[in-house]
């Protein structure tokens, strides 16, 4: 039988002459064993974040190939980055793995709560996987929020709490892990934590051959309104300091006639992720209809309305995203031609 000489990897003796034999004959870097140094953010660190990034195989919602000063702008930027909130697993003084911590928003919106901890990132090189590098860089994640007062700690960010990666993760925004990620819910699920919330993934196609869903409606609703930007359009703190720092644009629905507007939404650009998707996109998000204006087709000519708009820009995908609790929200980008692709889970530690 064979019987563990470590308890955590289930290292046994058969495999520790295997791998004796195998170093001796110079078959294997001896740097498979070396020692991970934990350590928190220092300035020069980016280049080597933005390589293992690169080199991390992420899924579909993952903006590959970004500049350094596009990172400092999004993360590093962020009034609240905090440095301890970053943890590097390094080997021989090589970044092999990343851990990012940050925290909600409070009640208004205008400063942060750090009652609500989120692991925001966590991701280790794919030469370095499976020793137990995850593992701790989350558990040194979680020692960080507590230091600070959560007591509640979540996995993956999703609006409000997504203080970090809206524009370079989660496409049009912070769905929390997506499941084209897919190391992401067997390696939660190990460390106890467990599915609390999921947002669906919906795209559509603005390419040549799309086309715009058809019906008396619509074509009523777009004889009496026209698409306006909203010059002022007031947001929170926690907004402008997320999006903000995107393209963003306020567009609404008004009557022809005039008067206030019947439904509004924000556009993203997400030209950060040109070299995953290879067409350029927009992300819509913030889909508003006033409450006396729900169920006439306001929302999904506005949706039809900004698709067609921004396809004279070249921009051949739009993306937005639903709660899986919310069946209208579902309802109405299926109706403006959007189909689900993927779906992000957030994650509750338990106890
Ligand atoms: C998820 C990730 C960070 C895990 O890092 P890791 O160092 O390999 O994780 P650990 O070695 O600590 O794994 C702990 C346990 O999680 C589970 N686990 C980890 N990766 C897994 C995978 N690909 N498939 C199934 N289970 C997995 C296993 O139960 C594992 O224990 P075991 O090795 O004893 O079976 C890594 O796979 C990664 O970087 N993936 C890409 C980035 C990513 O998707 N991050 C989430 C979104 S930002």
């Amino acid at each position: 039988m064979a019987v563990p000489v470590c308890s955590r990897c289930k290292f046994t003796l058969t495999d520790f002459l295997w791998w004796s034999t195998r170093l001796s004959l110079g078959l294997d870097h001896p740097k498979t064993f070396a020692v991970i140094e934990y350590r928190q953010f220092k300035n020069s660190d980016p280049p080597h974040i933005l390589r293992m990034w690169n080199e991390c195989q992420l899924g579909r919602s993952a903006a590959i190939g970004l500049r350094c000063d596009e990172f400092d702008e999004l993360i590093i930027a962020q009034t609240y980055f905090d440095p301890a909130g970053m943890i590097l697993a390094c080997q021989d003084g090589e970044v092999v793995g990343f851990s990012h911590a940050g925290f909600g928003p409070n009640a208004d919106r205008s400063a942060l709560g750090n009652d609500d901890g989120v692991i925001c990132a966590v991701m280790v090189h794919p030469r370095a996987r499976r020793q137990g590098i995850g593992t701790e860089l989350v558990r040194r994640a979680e020692q960080y929020l507590r230091s600070r007062g959560s007591s509640k700690i979540f996995a993956g960010g999703a609006d409000p709490r997504d203080p970090f990666y809206c524009g370079i993760y989660g496409g049009s925004q912070s769905a929390g892990f997506l499941m084209s990620d897919v190391a992401a819910e067997p390696f939660f699920t190990k460390l106890g934590y467990a599915a609390c919330e999921q947002h669906l993934v919906f795209q559509r196609s603005l390419g040549v051959g799309s086309a715009d869903p058809v019906g008396a409606r619509l074509v009523n609703v777009r004889r009496t309104t026209r698409l306006t930007a909203l010059n002022h359009d007031p947001k929170t703190w926690w907004w402008q300091t997320r999006y903000g720092r995107l393209d963003a644009m306020h567009l609404a629905l008004v009557p022809r006639t005039g008067g206030t507007p019947l439904a509004r939404i924000s556009v993203v650009g997400l030209d950060r992720y040109v070299t995953t998707w290879g067409t350029r996109g927009i992300g819509l998000l913030g889909l508003y209809v006033s409450e006396a204006n729900r169920q006439k087709g306001y929302g999904q000519a506005l949706l039809v309305e900004v698709c067609r708009r921004v396809r004279d820009d070249m921009v051949q995908l739009a993306e937005a995203h639903a709660p899986k609790s919310d069946p209208a929200a579902i309802a109405v980008l299926e109706s403006a031609g959007f189909k689900q692709i993927d779906a992000g889970q957030v994650y509750r530690l338990k106890g």
